[in-house]
């Protein structure tokens, strides 16, 4: 089944907003099969957004996804990726649908409450920046019969 990385950004957590999230994914019907707080050093950061080095807006950036903890999940679910890239919504908020996270909850590029990989390939190397060496943990929910 197919996996995807989603992180509650310090703006985030910080504003209360880790269980919101989670509800959305968990009603959604994805799966979470991980689940971490953290504090993200400037290595594993930069790490993280390496796709976005050399940007006017990658220091910002790295600032401020080191600025306090993120709640980092790895949700599972036929083609999670897209579809948990919908709900995130478009990066800059002023311009993200209501109904989306960031339509929702952000009014700021940088402080966009979310981030979500947004291929198969970002998805599994942003996964083992955030958990490494560590396995998904498998499980069944009580409503797959009614979800697929
Ligand atoms: N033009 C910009 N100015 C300032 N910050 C930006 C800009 N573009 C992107 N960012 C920040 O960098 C992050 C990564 O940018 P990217 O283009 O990958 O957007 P995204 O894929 O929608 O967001 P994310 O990767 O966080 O899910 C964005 O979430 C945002 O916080
Ligand atoms: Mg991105």
């Amino acid at each position: 089944m197919e996996k995807t990385l989603l992180i509650v950004k310090p703006d985030g957590v910080v504003r209360g907003l880790i269980g919101e999230v989670i509800s959305r994914v968990e009603r959604k019907g994805l799966k979470i099969v991980a689940l971490k707080m953290m504090k993200l050093s400037k290595e594993k950061a930069e790490e993280l957004y390496s796709v976005h080095k050399g940007k006017p807006f990658f220091q910002e950036l790295i600032e401020h996804i080191t600025s306090a903890p993120i709640v980092a999940m790895i949700l599972e679910g036929e083609n999670a990726i897209q579809i948990v890239r919908n709900m995130i919504g478009a990066t800059d908020p002023s311009k993200a649908n209501p109904g989306t996270i960031r339509g929702d909850y952000a009014l700021t590029i940088t402080k966009n409450v979310v981030h979500a990989a947004d291929s198969k390939e970002n998805a599994e190397r942003e996964i083992k920046v955030i958990f490494g060496t560590e396995k998904p943990i498998e499980y069944k929910r009580t409503d797959e019969n009614w979800l697929y």
